[in-house]
């Protein structure tokens, strides 16, 4: 485990058990938003870093399947931003490879969503840092292997660190 308290590591060995960690983030999120942790109405922004193939999109699938969407997730890469209404929370799905202009991001109205207490999961989030909402959670998937990826899951906010914590707490 890291020592670092603002971080948790995770060695997934599967796509499967990239979903299961998703999924956990997932919970743990509807969860807080619940209990009015984040001691606004606000919602989170999650940002995926790592290269292609790394398993963002995977990470997002088990993310939203633990909310109870059924319907299947794709890549945004597209359509650039996907919303998901679930029972505990409204999700943007959101892939930022394709772009190319901050001002294209600018036109997403993310902090509105944010504002609204949606919860964004960013695809290549990092690469328009600056224009994007401030993140609360980095999710840093890297290639370690053929079926190996280490997952970093590092806190940027308060309520971040919360969620964070938790992990650590509970060694899933
Ligand atoms: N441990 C693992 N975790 C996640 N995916 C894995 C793992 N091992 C193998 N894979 C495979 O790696 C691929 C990950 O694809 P995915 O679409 O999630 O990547 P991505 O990071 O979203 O890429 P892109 O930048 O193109 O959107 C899938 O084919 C998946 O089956
Ligand atoms: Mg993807």
């Amino acid at each position: 485990m890291s020592t670092n308290p603002q971080e948790f590591i995770s060695n997934s060995t599967s796509d499967v058990e990239t979903k299961k960690i998703g999924a956990c983030i997932a919970k743990k999120i509807a969860i807080l938003f619940e209990q009015g942790e984040s001691l606004d109405s606000k919602g989170w922004t999650v940002v995926l870093n790592g290269t292609l193939g790394s398993g963002k999109t995977q990470f997002a699938q088990g993310f939203l399947a633990a909310l109870g969407v059924e319907q299947e997730v794709v890549s945004p890469t597209f359509v650039l931003v996907i919303p998901y209404e679930t029972r505990d929370l409204r999700v943007a799905h959101l892939d930022l490879y394709r772009i190319e202009h901050a001002e294209e991001v600018d036109d997403l109205g993310l902090d509105e969503l944010v504002e609204d207490g949606c919860v964004l999961l960013i695809e290549w989030g990092e690469k328009f840092s600056f224009a994007i909402p401030p993140a609360d959670l980095k999710v840093n998937l890297n290639i370690t292997g053929n079926q190996n990826r280490e997952i970093r899951i590092v806190a940027s906010s308060p309520k971040g660190e919360s969620l964070v914590e938790q992990l650590r707490l509970k060694n899933f």
